[in-house]
């Protein structure tokens, strides 16, 4: 659905007398399925706006190739406009119109016939679950509600592809878990979503497949799940009292599945497997077999964080 190749940009600001580049985005790869929600992850200032606002035919690249939705960006904008819809990070809607205005208008200017945008703004009413507040002006309406409908006016023409630029950036959790609902039933749909986060949990639990950006730059790409275990196995802590631990390490020392084996002071074992939900049961018949009791055992999963801290150095929490 989307495929670029060395995509760039650069902005030239002037500070007094001074002028100063900005590589903004510095020759970022994309392959992105069709169907599949795909996730830009990275702190403020990575570059996932202006990625997006390029591949939305909203600015210029200075450089590289990208086809979206079969459409080349630089030879045919108009034809890539027409398969995508994009939501801005900051919203479109108007204060004082009410959502059914706003979309029967949106779809008018995609050139939809009056008759066939007014059936299309009820249906997404309908699906958006605005319907009661569609008569009321924009501006009474919570950030989830606004939200809702920004995302609403962004697929009113039934794109191929939605572009949302942090979509649950500032709403409360409650909201927040709403849109990824309505971000899933999109998927369901057969749409391609692009999202840009900055939350860690949202890349983990929404996306097929995410990339982390910094600095302009793509620095992992991959599935949550993919990226995580490529940096270290999953931990397991096994509870042992002191007495047994050393019984207990021999005999899950020489296991398959174990990588790394190491003791716990105060009793216990802290083992490094590839996969903790499958080792754990094996790790149960094992010392249930020799007659030993365990006190706790509890699976560590690497973080996003983590894969963050591991290509930048720093951890995406903090920045
Ligand atoms: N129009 C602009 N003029 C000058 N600098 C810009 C402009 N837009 C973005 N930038 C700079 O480009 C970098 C990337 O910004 P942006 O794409 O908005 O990042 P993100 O969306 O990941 O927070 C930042 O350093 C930002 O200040
Ligand atoms: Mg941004």
């Amino acid at each position: 659905m989307i495929e670029t190749r060395g995509l760039r940009k650069s902005f030239r600001s002037r500070a007094g007398r001074q002028h100063k580049t900005v590589d903004a985005v510095r020759g970022v790869d994309l392959d992105v399925a069709e169907g599949e929600i795909f996730g830009f992850l990275g702190p403020n200032g990575a570059g996932k706006t202006t990625t997006l606002r390029m591949l939305a035919t909203l600015i210029a690249p200075d450089g590289g190739q990208a086809t979206i939705a079969g459409a080349d960006l630089l030879r045919d904008p108009a034809e890539v406009r027409r398969r995508i819809g994009y939501v801005a990070q900051g919203g479109s809607t108007w204060d004082d119109s009410t959502a059914r205005e706003e979309l029967v208008l949106h779809a008018r200017m995609y050139g939809i016939g009056k008759a066939d945008a007014r059936r299309r703004a009820e249906r997404a009413l309908a699906a958006f679950q605005l319907t009661e507040y569609a008569d009321r002006k924009c501006k009474t309406y919570s950030g989830g509600q606004r939200r809702r409908v920004e995302i609403a006016l962004g697929i009113i023409h039934d794109p191929r592809i939605v572009f949302l630029d942090e979509p649950t950036t500032g709403l409360d959790p409650q909201s927040r878990a709403h849109m990824w609902d309505e971000i899933r039933r999109l998927r369901a749909e057969g749409m391609t979503v692009f999202i840009t986060t900055h939350y860690l949990d949202e890349a983990d639990a929404l996306c097929d497949r995410i990339a982390i950006m910094d600095h302009g730059e793509v620095v992992a790409e991959g599935t949550p799940t993919g990226l995580k275990r490529e940096i270290s196995g999953e931990v397991l802590l096994v509870g042992l009292d002191v007495a047994t631990t050393g019984q207990a390490a021999q005999l899950l020392d020489t296991e398959p599945y174990v990588a790394k084996l190491e003791t716990v002071d105060g009793g216990g074992l802290r083992l490094t497997v590839d996969e903790g939900a499958t080792a754990i049961p094996q790790v149960l018949r094992r010392l249930d077999h020799a007659g030993l009791a365990l006190n706790s055992i509890e699976l560590h999963r690497p973080s996003l964080d983590d894969v963050f801290l591991t290509k930048t150095g720093r951890s995406l929490r903090e920045s």
